[in-house]
């Protein structure tokens, strides 16, 4: 096992070298700040988490990750559905190809008229809530098809991490999940499918995403006692990316090797498995480039300022979690100067808070260098402070496996639209 995790580690590396090797080549043309998505990092990534799953597993990806058209599209030609919070990633899907039987609509609280349109245009299945929103979807008459649905169960138990199980306002209990099976099934314009589980994410130990899968089958038995059949399953394991200097990568290895362990169990015989994903398919294909714009001395400290800070990059952990942690960086410069400082990496903006590293150990920067930072391709972007002091927002582009860029229309567009 050891082996094969030190095989992924050096793939990863070989990849990183490749696209700093190619960043050093054109880092004064690219326009920053940038979110530079590598094609061969987000191919090596869907082909490792696919090896998590039995062959035949269908996979999603979670735009609230980033929901970049342009990378929904690449995830799309890897054979990859979307799962969706609302009626603006449908948008996204659709304008990057999907066609609506490979879209998973979930989101916290579904409108009546979302879910009257997703009625309409026929999802792989509508992810039910809440009590309120199985009455709101009985309620809607016009069903192009029978309508598909899951049922998100929220066991009462939480498993560490950035938790989104017990004690969060996410899903059924089980109790009430049985009830609107029992009743689905009296429902000729709606189709029980099976169960969905998400219990939380930014996970990088391998023993709670066990445990989840635990609970997972006993919750299975429990459904099929009481004369539910279940044919499928939608897993979201939350695995995680180590954003920060000091995290250790999750062990796909190990985890690969557990989980297959209990894909045996006879529990999962006729089951069919859907995963959902965002992080770990699409957060190390990003990277996360600013241009020092200015410097300063200041009381005994230096302070190099970039032309995006909090305003375009939150390191994804979530706010709070964020603030004066360092991520892992990388720097190109255009001089050489032979010596490294200590500096406190910030934006451009008002606030104390917007500090992207404290205390780096750097080479002397200048105007013009660039500052890039690994491992931004999810959350990143979407939860950075866009609003604030109206600064200039981000550029995106892939940079394709045959090295050449191509940009993409900024994601914000779609928003602001
Ligand atoms: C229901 C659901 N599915 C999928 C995801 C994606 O999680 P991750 O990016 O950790 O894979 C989330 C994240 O919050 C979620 O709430």
């Amino acid at each position: 096992m050891l082996e094969t995790q030190l095989a992924d580690y050096h793939s990863r590396q070989k990849h990183e070298e490749e696209i700093l090797r190619w960043l050093k080549n054109h880092k004064n043309s690219l326009p920053t700040p940038l979110y530079l998505y590598s094609e061969a990092v987000l191919h090596e990534a869907v082909a490792s988490y696919r090896a998590l799953f039995p062959d035949n597993a269908r996979g999603f990806y979670a735009l609230k990750a980033n929901p970049q058209p342009a990378l929904v599209s690449q995830f799309a030609q890897q054979g990859i559905g979307g799962e969706i919070t609302g009626q603006a990633e449908w948008e996204h899907c659709r304008a990057a190809g999907l066609k609506p039987e490979n879209i998973l609509a979930g989101g916290v609280v579904k409108s009546q008229s979302f879910l009257e349109m997703l009625c309409q245009a026929g999802p792989a299945a509508i992810v039910i809530e809440s009590e309120a929103e199985w009455e709101r979807l009985k309620q809607v008459k016009a069903h192009a098809q029978q309508t598909r649905i899951l049922l998100r169960i929220n066991p009462g138990v939480s498993f560490g991490g950035l938790n989104m199980a017990g004690g969060s306002q996410f899903g059924l209990s089980r109790d009430q999940a049985l009830a609107i099976a029992q009743e689905c099934q009296a429902n000729p314009r709606l189709e029980m499918l099976g169960l969905h589980f998400y219990f939380g994410s930014q996970r990088l130990e391998v023993d709670p995403i066990i445990q989840a899968v635990e609970v997972v089958e006993e919750t299975i038995q429990t459904f099929r006692a009481a004369g539910v059949a279940i044919q499928v399953v939608d897993l979201g394991l939350g695995c995680g990316v180590p954003y920060l200097a000091r995290d250790k990568a999750l062990d796909e290895a190990a985890l690969r090797e557990q989980l297959h362990a209990h894909w045996q169990n006879p529990v999962w015989d006729d089951v069919d498995i859907w995963f959902e994903a965002g992080r770990a398919l699409v957060a190390r294909s990003g990277y996360y480039l600013a241009r020092v714009i200015d410097r300063k001395q200041l009381h005994g400290e230096t302070f190099i300022f970039l032309d995006g800070g909090l305003n375009v990059h939150n390191p994804g952990v979530g706010l709070g979690g964020f603030l004066r942690r360092n991520p892992r960086f990388h720097f190109m410069t255009n001089q050489v100067l032979g010596r490294e400082e200590t500096i406190n990496l910030v934006g451009n903006l008002c606030t104390t808070a917007d500090t992207v590293g404290t205390n780096v150990t750097a080479p002397v920067l200048c105007e013009d260098d660039l500052v890039i930072i690994p491992n931004a391709g999810a959350y990143c972007q979407t939860t950075a402070m866009w609003g604030f002091n109206s600064q200039p927002l981000f550029h995106e582009g892939l940079l394709a496996c045959d090295g050449r860029f191509t940009p993409f229309s900024p994601q914000f567009e779609y928003v602001l639209k």
